[in-house]
C-alpha cells in the first residue's frame, strides 16, 4: 500500500518520533475499546458510575470490583502484533539515532510487557493502585483483591492508579508530553477515537510545531481530516507492514 511507503519515508526522515496510542492498539489482544458500539466499555457501562472520583466515593466496592476485573483481564491477555511492531519501530529509531516515545492512553501495561522501553502512561495504570489516605502506591497487591473495596496498609482504601474523568493527568506525564510535542517531527496517532481531551489535541499541537502527522485507525475519527496522512485498517497489520517496509527498504 502506497501509504505504508509514505509513512516509512516519513520515519526515515524523522529525528523525533512520537506515537499516541489508544484502545485500538490493544483491541487485537482481546481488550475491549471504550467506544465500540457493541463491545466498548462505555456502551455497556456508564462512565459516570465507574470512572469518576464521585463514583468511587459513592460506591467504592462497585468501582473497585470493576477495575479489579479489568486488571485480571489485562493480566490474562497478551501483547499483539501492534505492540510487537512498535518495539521494533523503537529499536529501528534508536539504530538510526532518532528518539521514539509512546504516549499511551491505555492502562494495561501491554507495551511494557511487549518490550517497549519508553512508554508514558498518560492515563495511568490499572496495575498500580494507591492509598486514598497517603496517595502512596502500594506494591504486591493480591490478585484478585480479597475484599471490595480493598484496604491499603495505612488505613485508607486502595484506588486504581488510573486517571478518572474530572482528574488531572499525572504531572510527570504532562511535562514529558509537552517536551515531546515541542520537538516531534513525526507524530502517529494509533487506535484512538480522538474524542477525549487533552490527548485529542496533541496531534494538532505537534502539527503546528512542525511535525508530520499520521493516523492509523480502523475507522474514521473526528480528527481524521486534520492529519497529514491517514492509514485505514487494523493497527497490527499496518504496523507489521511498516516494519517490513523499513527493514526491507
Ligand atoms: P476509544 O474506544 O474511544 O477508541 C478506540 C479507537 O480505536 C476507535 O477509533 C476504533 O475505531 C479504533 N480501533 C478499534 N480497533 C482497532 C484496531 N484493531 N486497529 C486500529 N484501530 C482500532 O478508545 P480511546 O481513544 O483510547 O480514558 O479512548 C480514550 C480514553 O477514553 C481512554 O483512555 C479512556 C476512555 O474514557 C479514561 O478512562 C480516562
Amino acid at each position: 500500500m502506497k501509504e505504508i511507503e509514505a509513512l516509512a519515508k516519513a520515519l526515515r526522515n524523522a529525528k523525533h518520533v512520537v506515537v499516541l496510542g489508544g484502545a485500538g492498539v490493544s483491541a487485537e489482544s482481546g481488550i475491549p475499546t471504550f467506544r465500540d458500539a457493541l463491545e466498548g466499555y462505555w456502551s455497556k457501562y456508564d462512565p459516570e458510575l465507574l470512572a469518576t472520583p464521585e463514583a468511587f466515593r459513592r460506591d467504592p466496592a462497585l468501582v473497585t470490583r470493576w477495575y479489579d476485573e479489568r486488571r485480571q483481564k489485562v493480566l490474562a491477555c497478551q501483547p499483539n502484533d501492534a505492540h510487537r511492531a512498535l518495539v521494533e519501530v523503537e529499536a529501528w529509531c534508536h539504530e538510526h539515532a532518532s528518539t521514539f516515545v509512546i504516549l499511551t492512553q491505555n492502562v494495561d501495561g501491554l507495551h511494557q510487557r511487549a518490550g517497549s522501553k519508553d512508554v508514558v502512561e498518560v492515563h495511568g495504570s490499572l496495575l498500580k493502585w494507591r492509598s486514598t489516605r497517603s496517595n502512596q502506591e502500594v506494591e504486591d497487591l493480591p490478585i484478585p483483591f480479597r475484599t471490595y473495596p480493598a484496604n491499603a496498609p495505612d488505613g485508607g482504601l486502595l484506588r486504581p492508579g488510573v486517571v478518572w474523568f474530572g482528574e488531572n493527568l499525572p504531572e510527570l506525564a504532562v511535562e514529558r508530553v509537552e517536551l515531546e510535542l515541542a520537538r516531534a517531527d513525526l507524530f502517529i496517532a494509533i487506535g484512538t477515537s480522538g474524542i477525549v481531551y487533552p490527548a485529542a489535541a496533541w496531534s494538532e499541537v505537534a502539527r503546528q510545531n512542525g511535525a508530520f502527522t499520521a493516523e492509523i485507525n480502523r475507522d474514521p475519527t473526528p480528527l481524521s481530516s486534520s492529519f497529514n496522512m491517514v492509514l485505514r485498517g487494523n493497527a497490527g497489520e499496518i504496523l507489521t507492514s511498516l516494519i517490513s517496509e523499513i527493514r526491507g527498504g
